[in-house]
């Protein structure tokens, strides 16, 4: 990775964390978004002392704004000449729905349009630097969920009181969550034909169910099982072995649209692979954040 610039969201902590870690270890200079300055500031800390001659830097945004997702791409395009790596990895769930600013549910701006509009804003770069790759952390979440284009900021969801809902999914917070992450795998395989010949690589994972911060923010009971939960689950650094295997292993150069676990192609969910919603999703989306598809 030396030499090698790598663009990172949700660094600041978990996976993406270890992750930028890793990386700087390895020689790449790290470009991070963040949106806390006491987190970002840490952060920095940590990454000078590992690379202490290398120039890391750092951008601040709410990746859940539209507006800031578009600025800090815009930022990043301007101060970098190349993007070597970009690794979309910035997410959260929600027990309740959540509207933002842009009037977008919450879940579905962070976990999905941030992913797109950055890629989207630094495609550029990456195609400049190529060989380059993106690399997008998807979760098996997505299993259960299915894409309502009727109903992508998921009102319908939530309004639904059933109970059956909580028994199959865990609650609307939690499908919601995995309908972002089918966002996920479903927009990286339409960048990655889109990418075909570019020699820009685009593939997602499923990092595990890894002890983070991840699910702190969520609230409600949601916030409380996880919790429990997370006492059985990964650490960090090894919940970020495939995000790190996506972005440096000489063994994955040639691989694009796929989805990784455990540093291995696996096969997600049906709806994951309808090539027809993936297209239509990125229509969708260029649509709802305002750019050219
Ligand atoms: N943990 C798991 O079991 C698991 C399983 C499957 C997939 N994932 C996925 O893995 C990715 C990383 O999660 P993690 O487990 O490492 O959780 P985490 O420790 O909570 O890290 C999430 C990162 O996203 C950042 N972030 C959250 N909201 C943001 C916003 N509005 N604007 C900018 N940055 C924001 C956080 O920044 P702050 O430091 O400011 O909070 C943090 O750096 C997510 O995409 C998640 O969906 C996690």
């Amino acid at each position: 990775m030396q030499g090698k610039t790598v663009v990172i969201t949700g660094a600041t902590s978990g996976i993406g964390q270890v992750a930028a870690e890793s990386l700087a270890a390895m020689g790449a200079r790290i470009v991070q978004v963040a949106r806390s300055r006491e987190r970002g500031d840490a952060a920095m800390k940590r990454l000078r002392d590992i690379a202490p001659t290398v120039a890391h830097s750092i951008h601040y945004a709410d990746l859940s704004r539209i507006s800031e997702m578009k600025r800090v791409a815009s930022e990043i395009a301007a101060a970098e000449a190349r993007v070597d790596v970009l690794i979309n990895n910035a997410g959260a769930m929600f027990s309740s729905r959540q509207v933002t600013a842009d009037g977008l549910e919450r879940t579905f701006a962070l976990n999905h349009l941030s992913y797109f509009v950055l890629t989207q804003g630094l495609k550029e770069r990456l195609i400049a630097s190529a060989p380059a790759r993106v690399v997008n952390t998807a979760s098996d979440a997505h299993e259960p969920a299915k894409l309502d284009f009727d109903d992508l900021q998921s009102e319908k969801v939530y309004a639904r009181k059933s109970i059956g809902q909580w028994f199959r999914y865990g609650g609307p917070g939690f499908y919601v969550y995995g309908r972002s992450k089918l966002c996920n795998i479903l927009f990286t395989r339409e960048l990655a034909r889109q990418l075909a010949g570019t020699g820009v690589t685009a593939n997602s994972l499923h990092p595990g169910f890894v002890a983070t911060r991840f699910g702190d923010e969520t609230g409600g009971l949601m916030s409380f099982s996880i919790g429990i939960a997370k006492r059985f689950a990964l650490s960090p650094q090894q919940g970020a072995e495939t995000l790190i295997f996506l972005a440096s292993s000489p063994d994955v150069a040639r691989i694009t649209g796929e989805y990784f676990h455990k540093c291995r192609p696996a096969t997600p969910s049906k709806e994951a692979l309808n090539d027809a919603n993936a297209q239509r999703l990125w229509l969708e989306t260029a649509k709802l954040v305002g750019l050219p598809n």
